[in-house]
């Protein structure tokens, strides 16, 4: 099962879940550091220090994808780091970043650089956070600074990864920093992202006009739990609004969708929307990265026993994400399911690959995150067979070459995640890594599954 000529095969990873070193060269403290001070917030209190330490193991870490034969390495650079407080560009922090892009470009790893990947700085979160319009603007000069120093040799751009999670999961729901559960900010961080992501698109093809430039996605397919009852019906539109929609219309249509808007109205939606700022919104990307994890089963009639996606375990209790839905439920259909309790249903990412090829303007797609958490065992001899995941990681490629012969443009896929690291309001407990790392220790073991994928990766191709 051969890839396309060309297909990009990488992994991913992002600043602060792997970085550490939290306080060094100028760097200050992001919603983030913060949060994971709240008592309650995130598993087992851990923090963002040293998580793999990859500040000072850059080319270690580095040497690992080559090892590996990855052609590109998704990241993401620390705003906090680059502009400290949302004030005046820290040089240190921007040559960290330039440093790390000379290594990839050395060893013929292709840089895809992320700008905003959750860790806004504290001081913005002060002033109101991304339910502050101002945070748009501020987001811009910071992309403007990073692009002007790595624009000379960085092609491909992510401005935003996963906006759902940084405005709903983070202001509505509470489960993400900076753990706000008040609605009408959520909605308000929902157009705001949006809004920050134009505004550096147009920065971004400004210096550079040959970049490519994209967002990240996290899109799942909604699937009414009985597709002849109306109130499953209606559920399954409103999450696939606020899912999915609610970013793809503005992004690729220019509009956000008539249905949502009115669901949204009780939260005053619209009155943060002003002229042009579609405009701004939609102005032409080059490709999108879409980031898929699982599908989301959903009934409209309240259950006695329903699962939520959005996995709290046991600890503070939440609001929803789910602005406007609230009353939403997700029934169990007794899949397979990872460590962070999520099912496993491969087929979604083929599902997710058509629809985005047929419902929006045809634009190049890149799977930016894919992967599986699980308990790894470690052998008495080091080594860990992660047979589970080397066969989420080969169903789901199967599931993306099934689109591919489709005609769906998916150009490449980036393993999530390079390497463990801290899982967000789960810390460290759970490991999506291809290697392996030990937090004693810091010392970094290619899994069974990274071995294969990269056999995949020199392949270009699946085991029939
Ligand atoms: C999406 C996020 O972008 C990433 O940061 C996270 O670790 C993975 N999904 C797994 O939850």
């Amino acid at each position: 099962m051969s890839f396309p000529e060309g297909f990009v095969w990488g992994a991913a990873t992002a600043a602060f879940q792997i970085e550490g070193a939290t306080t060094a060269d100028g760097r200050t403290a992001s919603i983030w550091d913060t949060f994971c001070k709240t008592p309650g917030a995130v598993v087992g209190g851990d923090t963002g220090d040293p998580a793999a330490d990859h500040y000072y193991r850059v080319d270690e870490d580095v040497q690992l994808m080559v090892d590996l034969g990855l052609h590109a390495y998704r990241f993401s650079t620390a705003w906090p780091r680059i502009r400290p407080d949302a004030g005046p560009v820290n040089q240190a922090g921007l040559d960290f970043y330039s440093r790390l892009v000379d290594k990839l470009l050395e060893n013929n790893v292709t840089p895809w650089l992320t700008l905003y990947h959750w860790d806004l700085p504290q001081t913005l979160e002060d002033a109101g956070g991304w339910a502050n319009r101002d945070t748009a603007y501020r987001f811009a000069e910071y992309a403007e600074s990073v692009v002007g120093a790595l624009g000379d040799r960085v092609t491909n751009w992510t401005t935003l990864n996963e906006p759902w999670c940084s405005s709903l999961l983070s202001y509505a729901a509470g489960i993400h920093a900076p753990g706000r559960q008040e609605p009408e900010a959520a909605v308000a961080a929902v157009h705001h992202l949006l809004l920050a992501h134009g505004l550096a698109t147009a920065a971004i093809r400004e210096q550079t006009p040959a970049a490519k430039i994209g967002i990240t996605l996290n899109m799942y397919p909604i699937i009414p739990a009985d597709p002849d009852d109306p109130a499953d019906l209606d559920a399954a539109r409103r999450l696939d609004g606020l899912q999915n929609r609610i970013f793809l219309d503005p992004l690729f249509k220019g509009e956000y969708p008539a249905d949502i808007v009115a669901d949204l109205e009780p939260y005053g939606f619209s009155k943060h929307i002003r002229e042009n700022d579609l405009e701004i919104i939609s102005a032409p990307l080059d490709q999108l990265g879409v980031n898929y994890y699982a599908e989301h089963f959903v009934s409209g009639t309240p259950a006695a026993e329903s699962d939520a996606p959005v996995q709290t375990n046991g600890r503070r209790p939440t609001g929803s994400p789910w602005v406007g839905a609230e009353h939403v439920t997700f029934p169990s259909r007794g899949l397979p399911r990872t460590d962070m309790d999520w099912e496993v249903e491969p087929n979604g990412l083929y599902k997710v690959l058509k629809r985005v090829h047929e419902d929006y303007p045809s634009i190049p797609l890149y799977v930016t995150e894919n992967g599986a958490a699980y308990r790894d065992a470690v052998d008495e001899d080091g080594a860990i067979n992660d047979v589970e995941r080397r066969d989420y990681i080969d169903s789901h490629l199967r599931a993306a070459h099934a689109a591919i012969r489709e005609g769906v443009d998916l150009r490449g896929y980036f393993a999530w995640s390079l390497m463990d690291n801290f899982e967000w309001a789960e810390g460290y407990a759970k490991r999506f890594g291809i290697v392996h790392v030990d937090y004693e220790t810091q010392v970094r073991t290619p899994k069974m599954s990274a071995m294969w994928y990269s056999q995949v990766a020199r392949g270009n191709a699946l085991a029939a």
